[in-house]
C-alpha cells in the first residue's frame, strides 16, 4: 500500500475560523477527517501532520526519505517564502502534490510566486478541501 504524507503549515490549523469567507467554514479536524475517508477509497496509508514552524516542517520532510512514496503539500504562508523547504523537498526527491484551498494566482501579488511549484509535479489551487483529493487521486495513479 502506497504511503502518502499530508503536510498542512501554518494557521491552517485555524480552519473554519480563519477568515472563513476564504478558506470556508468547516474547521481542520472536518479537512482531515475528509482526506483520512478519501486514502481509504484510494486504497492509500496516509499520514496527516501540521505545524506553524518552517524548521519542523523541514525535519518531517527529511524524515519521509525512505519511509513514504509521495507528499501531499499546502505549504501555507511558507509557499512564498520558504527555499529550505524547497530544498528538502527536492533533497529527498519523493513525487510531490503542492495544494492551496484558494487560487494564489489571483490573490495579493505577495501569493503568486511559490517556491514549492519549483520542484512539485502539480498544484491545485482554488479548489477547497477537493483540492487534497484531487492530490491524492494524482499521487495514487502514480
Ligand atoms: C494557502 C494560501 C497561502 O497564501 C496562505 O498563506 C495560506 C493558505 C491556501 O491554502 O490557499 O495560509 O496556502
Amino acid at each position: 500500500m502506497k504511503k502518502i504524507l499530508v503536510i498542512n503549515g501554518p494557521n491552517l490549523n485555524l480552519l473554519g475560523l480563519r477568515e472563513p469567507a476564504l478558506y470556508g467554514a468547516q474547521n481542520f479536524e472536518t479537512l482531515q477527517a475528509s482526506i483520512r475517508e478519501w486514502a481509504v477509497a484510494l486504497g492509500l496509508e496516509v499520514e496527516l501532520f501540521q505545524s506553524n514552524h518552517e524548521g519542523v516542517i523541514v525535519d518531517k520532510i527529511q524524515a519521509a526519505y525512505g519511509v513514504f512514496d509521495g507528499i501531499l503539500i499546502n505549504p501555507a504562508a511558507y509557499t512564498h517564502t520558504s527555499v529550505a523547504i524547497l530544498d528538502a523537498l527536492k533533497a529527498v526527491a519523493l513525487p510531490t502534490v503542492e495544494v492551496h484551498l484558494t487560487d494564489i494566482a489571483t490573490r495579493e501579488k505577495f501569493r503568486q510566486f511559490s517556491f514549492v511549484s519549483l520542484y512539485a509535479q502539480k498544484t491545485i489551487c482554488g479548489k477547497g478541501f477537493d483540492g487534497y483529493r484531487e492530490g491524492l487521486e494524482y499521487l495514487a495513479a502514480l
